[in-house]
């Protein structure tokens, strides 16, 4: 027998009904957010490595122990996108966009790779819904980017939740916040802290703030805070977006810990984390990161912006109720096939769904199969139908069923649809 493959770990295949449903929950997301200006923006899944680590910063663990990084043929250091944001600030900067307008808001949708222990809602491929603006300074747009997310979550019926949010400074006030910092974390005892954090204490003392590890969670429980050590024009800017945020009844809670994984935040951070999908609680996050876009070249130009994870907004989304096709016809002879193919055919040129079932088993057979599609009709087409020049249309729902000139099949089903149209409009 030869192998059988299997997918590589951490990434997976995605068949009907579920297929369906992360795409209905990208369409939404494109039209929710087209409603704010958000204009769609197609990138490639890979970019030079540097892209990732000059952005996102060496010492984040995406950077130190995710990507999926290798050299191409000439040589070149490489990786499939572990995130967008960085990617679209590249776009940004090489088409000139802030040359040509004033604020860019930009959605992107695609499959981002990162080599995490897979588990409930983690893989090492998985999909990103990804909003960003760009060039506009205001406290009014990190608050524009919460709420609008909220109610993308409403709309899509994501109902338990909590939005925790943050402020880290800017380049004014946070050397003072990371040096008190690092004063604080020279104090605990040496072992106390995992390696990573040991290391990160001098080289990046911010990122110690999100280890994962629970015996370092404990400690960093009571870290000085970063709302204590912030200019004035930070609080002020934070005062703005809890302040918008309340006025539009969004609820939130403060977590002073929330630096986010990747270094190019500053001032407002978020998070939407829910308790129904396991430890992976994060169905989104995102900020403000007005160095980004000079860190990777570009003009000194302010972004905010934000990512929800398509896989963990699947788990909680209502889903839609599918549409059954309308018809199905059964071919059930040999000779019966090309007359069968041709009422499909008829049936969908004037934009109507089904298909066709090539069957000469049994008819107890190849109405099981029928069952199965779900459709409203079934055309049965037959030797007896074949010599009538009929068709037998049966109504799944309730059995009944009649024979019919095979001229009349798409007038039948196209009263049916009037009636039915009807039937709806009285209702009203
Ligand atoms: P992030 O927090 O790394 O942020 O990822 C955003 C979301 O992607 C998470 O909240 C989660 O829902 C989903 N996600 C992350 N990793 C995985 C995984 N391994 N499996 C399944 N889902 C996952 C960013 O990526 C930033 N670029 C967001 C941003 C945009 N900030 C500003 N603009």
């Amino acid at each position: 027998m030869s192998t059988i493959f299997k997918a590589v770990k951490g990434f997976s295949d995605s068949f009907y009904p579920e297929s369906q449903f992360l795409t209905f929950l990208e369409n939404e997301a494109l039209n929710f957010f087209n409603l704010y200006g958000y204009k769609e923006l197609r990138l490639p899944i890979l970019e030079y490595t540097e892209v990732f680590s000059r952005g996102m910063g060496v010492e984040t663990d995406v950077v130190q122990k995710e990507m999926y990084t290798f050299f191409d043929r000439k040589e070149r250091s490489v990786t499939l996108r572990p995130e967008v944001t960085a990617g679209i600030v590249r776009a940004y900067i090489e088409s000139k966009k802030y040359a040509q307008e004033a604020q860019s808001k930009l959605i992107s949708i695609g499959p981002m790779f990162r080599y995490e222990r897979p588990q409930k809602g983690r893989f090492r491929q998985f999909h990103q819904i990804n909003c960003e603006c760009l060039g506009a300074i205001e406290p009014f747009v990190d608050a524009e980017a919460i709420v609008m997310l909220m109610r993308f979550l409403e709309r899509i019926k994501v109902t338990s939740y909590s939005l925790q949010i943050n402020s880290l400074g800017c380049k004014n006030c946070r050397p003072q916040y990371i040096e008190n910092l690092q004063g604080w974390l020279k104090k605990i005892e040496r072992s106390a802290l995992c390696k990573d954090c040991e290391r990160r204490k001098e080289t990046n003392p911010m990122r110690v703030l999100d280890c994962k590890v629970s015996s370092c969670k404990d400690i960093l429980k009571n870290a000085p805070s970063i709302l204590e050590h912030q200019c004035k024009e930070c609080s002020d800017h934070f005062d703005t977006v809890k302040d918008v945020l309340r006025s539009e009844k969004i609820k939130y809670e403060i977590n002073t810990r929330l630096v986010r994984g990747l270094d190019y935040y500053m001032r407002t951070t978020f998070e939407v984390v829910s308790n129904d999908i396991g430890s992976q609680s994060a169905i989104a996050g995102g900020g403000r990161y007005d160095g980004l876009v000079a860190q990777l070249g570009g003009p000194d130009i302010p972004g905010v912006g934000f990512a929800c994870g398509l896989e963990r907004l699947s788990l909680l989304a209502a889903k839609p109720k599918g549409s059954a096709p309308l018809f199905t016809v059964a071919a059930l002879s040999s000779e019966a096939k090309r007359k069968g193919f041709s009422l499909a055919q008829q049936l969908r040129n004037i934009g109507l769904t089904g298909d066709i079932l090539y069957s000469t088993g049994s008819i107890k057979s190849a109405m099981r199969s029928v069952d199965k599609l779900g459709s409203t009709f079934c055309f049965l087409l037959g030797s007896n139908e074949l010599e009538n020049n009929s068709v037998t249309v049966k109504d799944m729902k309730s059995g009944v069923q009649e024979s019919i000139p095979f001229n009349d099949a798409v007038q039948y089903i196209e009263r049916y649809l009037n009636s039915t149209r009807e039937c709806s409009k009285g209702i009203k």
